[in-house]
């Protein structure tokens, strides 16, 4: 079997997926006139040619600008949809969903607008494409704790809408520990939690271990400058604690997609999984990113899929779920 189609048969979970992240240009357009909004772009084209990012902070500037055009629940529901199409034709089978309340609360949008959007989507595509989901709430990290411990709280009343907590946004100067209160009052309300460590910034192994040792991350969303604290690496394995990794992301962010690295940590014993982070934005979806492992890896289809258990393993999908999709990797290989 041709790897490409092989990639595209092996059922696959998506763990770090911004849904802010999937707004395609020709969306952008839409929700802009369907909301009156002008943009500087005369065409998807022209957006597209304007991304040219250098590192986290040039995407993030990118990111924020494009999610302008979100303004009603509807617009909300438009774009988690046209995701999990996307993914579940791509045979995703479950996706963990990143979303970032504060940067639509910080613009006027509501809390409620948010999330009642991208459940109702949920919904729909699990009925409709039989691909299941679950949301993880991102605080934004270059904003105050006490920003994020109200938009926790906030999140009370949706909370059986909501399986976990991340952090997300600008790393530089802003390491786990600055969230360490807000962590602890989302274990204790029952969230389960992990975290962005991003890709080569000031301090990653640092912050690595604060996420680890001092908060109790369930996974780490990036992560792979593990690799520089050989006993941390230990401690992930001993621990079962994955690691969300993003080839694409990855050469657009810092230098090259670390595949090298992803061939290291899982060849020690991590459980590392392959994802698309911004897929709108950096060009690809999760099968291009299984597809870029393998070109620069040179690896077989068996260690694709041991990726593809790797997200079984550490992903907070339903047990029955995660047993079914273990049976269907390893039918793959009859
Ligand atoms: N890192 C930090 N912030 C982000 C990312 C990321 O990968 N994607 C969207 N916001
Ligand atoms: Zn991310």
């Amino acid at each position: 079997m041709q790897i490409s189609e092989f990639i595209q048969q092996l059922p696959k979970v998506e763990l770090h997926l911004h849904i802010e992240g999937t707004l395609e240009p020709e969306m952008k357009f839409t929700l802009a006139e369907r909301n009156g909004i002008e943009l500087p772009h005369k065409s998807a084209a022209e957006v597209r040619a304007s991304y040219d990012f250098t590192d986290l902070s040039s995407f993030l500037t990118a990111y924020y600008d494009g999610m302008s055009v979100l303004r009603t629940a509807e617009d909300f529901y438009d774009l988690a949809l046209a995701y999990l199409r996307k993914a579940a034709g791509q045979n995703v089978r479950y996706a963990g969903i990143f979303f970032d309340p504060q940067a639509h609360t910080s613009r006027g949008v509501t809390f409620d607008t948010v999330i009642s959007g991208l459940r109702r989507a949920q919904l729909q595509a699990e009925q409709q494409l039989g691909i299941r989901s679950a949301l993880i709430m991102c605080f934004l990290r270059d904003f105050q704790a006490e920003y994020a411990m109200a938009t926790l709280l906030e999140s009370l009343p949706y909370k059986q809408w909501i399986i976990g907590v991340g952090l997300d946004s600008d790393e530089t100067g802003n390491p786990p520990a600055k969230f360490a209160a807000v962590y602890a009052r989302a274990r204790q309300e029952g969230y389960l939690l992990t975290m962005h460590c991003d890709v080569d910034i000031e301090n990653s192994a640092e912050h690595i271990r604060q996420a680890v040792e001092d908060i109790g991350v369930a996974r780490i969303d990036h992560g792979t400058n593990v690799i520089e604290n050989p006993e941390l690496v230990e401690v992930l394995v001993e621990r079962g604690l994955g690691l969300t990794s993003c080839p694409i992301s990855n050469t657009w962010v810092s230098d090259g997609s670390k595949v090298g690295l992803v061939k290291e940590l899982v060849g020690r014993g991590v459980k590392v999984c392959v994802n698309s982070d911004d897929p709108a934005y950096f060009g690809g979806y999760i099968a291009d990113n299984f597809q870029l492992v393998a070109d620069e890896g040179q690896v077989d289809n068996s260690f694709l899929a041991q990726l593809s258990r790797n997200a079984v393993d550490i992903s907070w999908a339903p047990l029955a779920l995660k047993a079914e999709l273990r049976a269907e990797i390893d039918a793959l290989f009859k």
